[in-house]
C-alpha cells in the first residue's frame, strides 16, 4: 500500500515531537480559565483537544502493544469523540461542562503520553501497520491543531496572543481572473508515495468537460457586491435548505461580520477591524457559496475540477503533489499555520505557490467548498474504522487547507469535509463555469 510509507524528509519520531511541540505552542499563552470553556456545541474546549489527541495515541498503543493499559478510564471516557468501538462516546455538547479531569491533569497527561510515544518510537522498529497508525495519529493531531485554532477564534478572537506573528506577504497584481482548463481524463486522488488519508485513495480516472475556474478565491469585495445586490434576501438564489437557514438564523453576512452604521466589520485574530476587500471571503457555509455562484451565473467546481486546476501541468503532462511541484510547502508557497499570519493573505499573494494553470492560493488561506459530495472514491478501503468512512453522508468536500492547516499535513489531494451549514471553520470558495 503506497500510503503506508513514511516521508523520507523527516523520521516519524521527529514529526511526532514537532507536532506535540506546536500543539503546546498554540495553548502557551492561554489563561487557565480559557482551557475549559465551550462557546458553542460545535467547538471544543482547548483542554479537551489536548486530551483527545493524546488519547488517540493511546489507542495506537493499544493496537500495537500487547495488553496495553490505558492511563485512566475516567480520561478515556471523557476523551472519546465518536468511536463506538472504544466505548460510549462522550456527548460533544457537554465537553465544556467537565471540571474534571482538571486542566493541570490533562496537561500532565499530555506530557506523559508524549514521553510514552517517544520511547515507543525510539525502542521498537515499526512494522508497516504500526507506521501507518502512528502517522495517522500525527496527522490526526494536526487536524486538531487546526480545529483548536477555529475554536480559539470563536472563544477569544483578538484576545488570543499567538507566540509568533508575522506580517502579511507582498501581493502581485493578478492579470487574469479566470483560466480555461482542458477536459478529458484526469486521475483524481493522491499520486505520491508518502502518507495520505484513506479517503484520498485510490487514484482513479474521471472524465471532465472543458471548464473555466477562477484564478483566486472569491474576495470580500466580490462578496460585498453579492450582499448589496440583495444576495441574502432573494430566495431564488438559494437552495431550499439554505434559504430556511437564512430565515431561521437571520443570516445577512458571513459569520463574525458585524454591521455598524452601514459599514461591515469582522472580529478575528487581528481584532475588530473593517472588512478588507482584498482578502478571500471567509466563514461562509456551502449554502452561501452556492448562492453567490448562482448570483454570479457561475457554479462551484467539482473536486476533480479543483484538483486538476491545482495539480495538473498541461505542458509537461504531469501531476504534482502541490500546485508548485513536489517540494514541501514553505512560507514562500502558501499561507499555512507555520506562516504565523493568523489571517488570510490578500489575493495575488504567493506567486511562488501558483499552479501551472495560473491559480493562486489553492493551498492555504481558506478551505474551498466544492460541489462534490463527500464519499469514498471507487475502490475505497478504510484505513481505520469510524475515522472517515462513517461520515460519507450529508457533507461536501473542501479542498486546499487554510491559514491554520499545519504544513506537514496538507497536500493537493487532501479532502476535508463539513456539513453544508457549517461556517465556523476557515471556509471560502472560488467559482467555475462551463464553456
Ligand atoms: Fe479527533
Amino acid at each position: 500500500m503506497s500510503s503506508l510509507k513514511q516521508s523520507s524528509e523527516n523520521t516519524i519520531s521527529e514529526k511526532f515531537i514537532q507536532t506535540r511541540k506546536s500543539t503546546l505552542e498554540l495553548v502557551k499563552t492561554l489563561e487557565k480559565d480559557d482551557f475549559i470553556v465551550q462557546t458553542a456545541d460545535y467547538m471544543s474546549p482547548p483542554k479537551w483537544h489536548l486530551g483527545h489527541v493524546s488519547w488517540l495515541f493511546e489507542i495506537v498503543l493499544s493496537k500495537t502493544q500487547k495488553n496495553y493499559d490505558f492511563y485512566s478510564k475516567e480520561f478515556s471516557d471523557y476523551l472519546n469523540s465518536y468511536y463506538n468501538q472504544f466505548g460510549k462516546p462522550f456527548d460533544k455538547s457537554k465537553r465544556g461542562l467537565m471540571s474534571r479531569p482538571t486542566t493541570d491533569e490533562v496537561l500532565d497527561y499530555y506530557d506523559i503520553i508524549t514521553e510514552k510515544i517517544t520511547n515507543s518510537l525510539e525502542k521498537s522498529k515499526l512494522d508497516q501497520q504500526s507506521t501507518y497508525l502512528y502517522t495517522m495519529a500525527i496527522n490526526h493531531e494536526c487536524q486538531h491543531q487546526e480545529l483548536l485554532v477555529y475554536d480559539l477564534q470563536n472563544l477569544l478572537a483578538g484576545n488570543y496572543r499567538p507566540v509568533k506573528k508575522n506580517v502579511m506577504p507582498q501581493t502581485s497584481q493578478i492579470k487574469t481572473f479566470s483560466t480555461k482548463i482542458s477536459g478529458g481524463n484526469y486521475e483524481l486522488g493522491y499520486s505520491g508515495k508518502d502518507y495520505c488519508f484513506d479517503i484520498e485513495l485510490p487514484e482513479h480516472r474521471t472524465y471532465l468537460n472543458d471548464y473555466r475556474i477562477d484564478t483566486h478565491p472569491i474576495t470580500n469585495k466580490q462578496y460585498l457586491e453579492f450582499m448589496s445586490d440583495g444576495g441574502y434576501t432573494d430566495y431564488s438564489l438559494w437552495l431550499s435548505d439554505g434559504w430556511e437557514l437564512v430565515k431561521k438564523n437571520n443570516w445577512s453576512s458571513p459569520m463574525y461580520w458585524e454591521n455598524e452604521k452601514g459599514e461591515w466589520f469582522t472580529r478575528d485574530f487581528l481584532g475588530k477591524r473593517k472588512i478588507n476587500p482584498s482578502e478571500p471571503v471567509n466563514h461562509v457555509s456551502y449554502y452561501e457559496a452556492d448562492a453567490f455562484c448562482k448570483w454570479a451565473k457561475k457554479r462551484l467546481p467539482t473536486e476533480a475540477e479543483w484538483e486538476k486546476a491545482a495539480l495538473w501541468n498541461e505542458e509537461k503532462q504531469r501531476k504534482t503533489i502541490f500546485p508548485w511541484g513536489n517540494e514541501s510547502p514553505t512560507p514562500d508557497h502558501a499561507n499555512l499555520l507555520e506562516s504565523n499570519i493568523w489571517n488570510c493573505a490578500e489575493i495575488g499573494s504567493y506567486e511562488k505557490g501558483k499552479s501551472p494553470n495560473g491559480c493562486y492560493q489553492m493551498i492555504g488561506d481558506v478551505w474551498e467548498w466544492t460541489s462534490s459530495e463527500f464519499m469514498g472514491y471507487p475502490g475505497f478501503k478504510s484505513g481505520f474504522d469510524e475515522y472517515n468512512d462513517k461520515w460519507f453522508t450529508n457533507q461536501k468536500v473542501l479542498r486546499g487547507g487554510s491559514f491554520a492547516t499545519p504544513a506537514i499535513s496538507i497536500r493537493g489531494s487532501y479532502r476535508n469535509f463539513f456539513r453544508l451549514d457549517e461556517r465556523w471553520m476557515f471556509s471560502g470558495f472560488r467559482c467555475a463555469e462551463d464553456i
